[in-house]
């Protein structure tokens, strides 16, 4: 049976861990561990993990990320991190129906950048989709360089008017620190 299971990155056990790690390697050549000594990076997200019994099928999570604009400041979840396991058998389509129900109890602006190649995934999962959407972020990097990304942003709204606002305002540009959300 295909169960949702919810839980703080930071709860995520040793199989879980390695699950994960192994597909972050394989997807997104990631060159980092999800482990102790890195905990920073995925300790305080909400991660959700498609099961059919201990097997995990698609995952992904939802970062707590500050973006600001001028002197405001927001507090959004980035959605990343989306792995199905199995391709084209409504596991990623599963995860996201969850992951969607979750921000929308919550009502949390929630932000994901994709290349053009999964845009009609997120579509097709109820996300909105500004196309290009990504020039309106950029990653600060350590040393103060503004760090721009071409890409589709999916989204969706919540309590705050930042979706509103890049809907209306084609110029607005929020910055980050969160290098790859
Ligand atoms: C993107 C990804 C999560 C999709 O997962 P999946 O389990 O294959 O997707 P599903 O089977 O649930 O597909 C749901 C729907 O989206 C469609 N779809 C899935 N991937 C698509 C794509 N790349 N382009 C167009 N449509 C796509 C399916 O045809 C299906 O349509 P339907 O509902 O009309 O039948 C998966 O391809 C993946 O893990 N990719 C590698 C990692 C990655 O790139 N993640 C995204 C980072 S932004």
């Amino acid at each position: 049976m295909l169960e949702i299971e919810i839980k703080e990155g930071n709860k995520l056990n040793q199989d879980e861990l390695n699950i994960i790690n192994y597909w972050r390697k394989k997807e997104f050549n990631s060159d980092t561990e999800w482990n102790e000594t890195n905990k920073k990076s995925f300790y305080d997200d909400i991660v959700f993990l498609l099961k059919n019994g201990e097997e995990i099928l698609a995952f992904g999570r939802l970062r707590p990320i500050s973006v600001y604009k001028e002197e405001e400041k927001l507090d959004i979840w980035g959605i990343a991190t989306i792995v199905s396991t199995e391709r084209g058998k409504g596991y990623g389509k599963e995860l996201m129906r969850a992951i969607r129900k979750y921000i929308e109890k919550n009502k949390k602006t929630s932000i994901g950048f994709c290349g053009e190649k999964n845009t009609v995934f997120y579509e097709k999962c109820g996300f909105g989709i500004l196309k290009d959407g990504q020039k309106h972020f950029v990653y600060v990097d350590d040393s103060d360089k503004l760090q721009f990304e071409q890409g589709d942003v999916f989204y969706l709204k919540g309590y705050d008017n930042l979706a509103d606002l890049l809907l209306k305002d084609d110029k607005s540009v929020f910055k980050h620190y969160v290098p790859h959300w």
